[in-house]
């Protein structure tokens, strides 16, 4: 399993951000993940990416418990094996295209030779061979969120982390987002992506729903665990005990 949470909980003071989180992703998967805003999704997914630490509960990445990790180690994981894709892009605006996607190759102490060159094929993995002198504020939005991609993949990682990487961009421009995050899963890269968009979502192989930090349950009708009253169960065994709530899909959706 690529990714392990058990009962991953985020509280800031009285606050539960996000509230007992058990799930498993497989490498290889493409997860979409929705619920309302304020629900808990990119608590969920900063920690899934090592950005953040959770208050409560473990998470296994690759096997490794990375709750117990020092900060160095941590930032490691996060450098080299999780790419982030976000909403705004986050590009540096004064930066070409190449030397965006350069950008975590210099952190990662690349030559620059070896630099250019990987960033280059990159660029032109993603179409964008021809605007690679191009800075930020001369492209389009879709053009903004594929260099946003490359620089996410630079450093080759085995999961890419994906914010309403769709949510500034009109819905052509989306899909053909959406049609390269496709062609990245087919090529191995596990990915797990929030979207307010049904149609986006349906792209992805599996959907987690959230509500008021807990999860609801996936696509496949498996109800996922929630602490406290509430419900539910995941779709790996368990769950005696617990009374099986079906919830419409219209209610996990904002
Ligand atoms: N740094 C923070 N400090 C305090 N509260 C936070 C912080 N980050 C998120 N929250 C709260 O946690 C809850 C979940 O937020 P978030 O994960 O951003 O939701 P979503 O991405 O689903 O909109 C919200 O109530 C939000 O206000
Ligand atoms: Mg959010």
């Amino acid at each position: 399993m690529l990714i392990e949470t058990q009962a991953l909980t985020k509280t800031y003071g009285a606050l539960c951000a996000l509230d007992g989180v058990s799930v498993d992703i497989a490498q290889g998967e493409f997860v979409a993940v929705m619920g309302p805003s304020g629900s808990g999704k990119s608590t969920f997914m900063n920690l899934l990416g090592c950005l953040d630490r959770p208050t409560g509960g473990t998470y296994h990445f690759g096997g490794t418990d990375v709750t117990t990790l020092t900060d160095d180690d941590l930032a490691a994981v996060r450098n080299r094996r999780i790419g982030f894709v976000f909403q705004a892009f986050n590009l540096l605006p004064r930066a070409s295209a190449l030397e965006n996607v350069e950008l975590p190759l210099l952190y990662a102490g690349c030559s620059r030779q070896a630099r250019r060159a990987r960033a280059a094929a990159l660029l032109d993995m993603v179409g964008l061979s021809a605007r690679r002198d191009h800075t930020p504020a001369q492209l389009s939005g879709g053009e903004q969120q594929r260099v946003a991609i490359a620089r996410a993949l630079v450093n080759a990682p085995v999961l890419l982390l994906a914010d309403e990487p769709t949510g500034a961009l009109d819905s052509r421009t989306g899909r053909e987002i959406m049609d390269l995050l496709t062609r990245l899963n087919d090529g191995g890269l596990t990915i797990v992506l929030v979207t307010h968009d049904a149609a986006v979502a349906r792209r992805a192989k599996r959907t987690l729903y959230f509500r008021d930090g807990a999860l609801l349950r996936g696509r496949d009708d498996a109800l996922l665990r929630v602490h406290d009253g509430a419900l539910l169960r995941g779709r790996d065994g368990a769950g005696q005990g617990l009374t099986a709530v079906r919830i419409p899909l219209a209610a996990g959706v904002a």
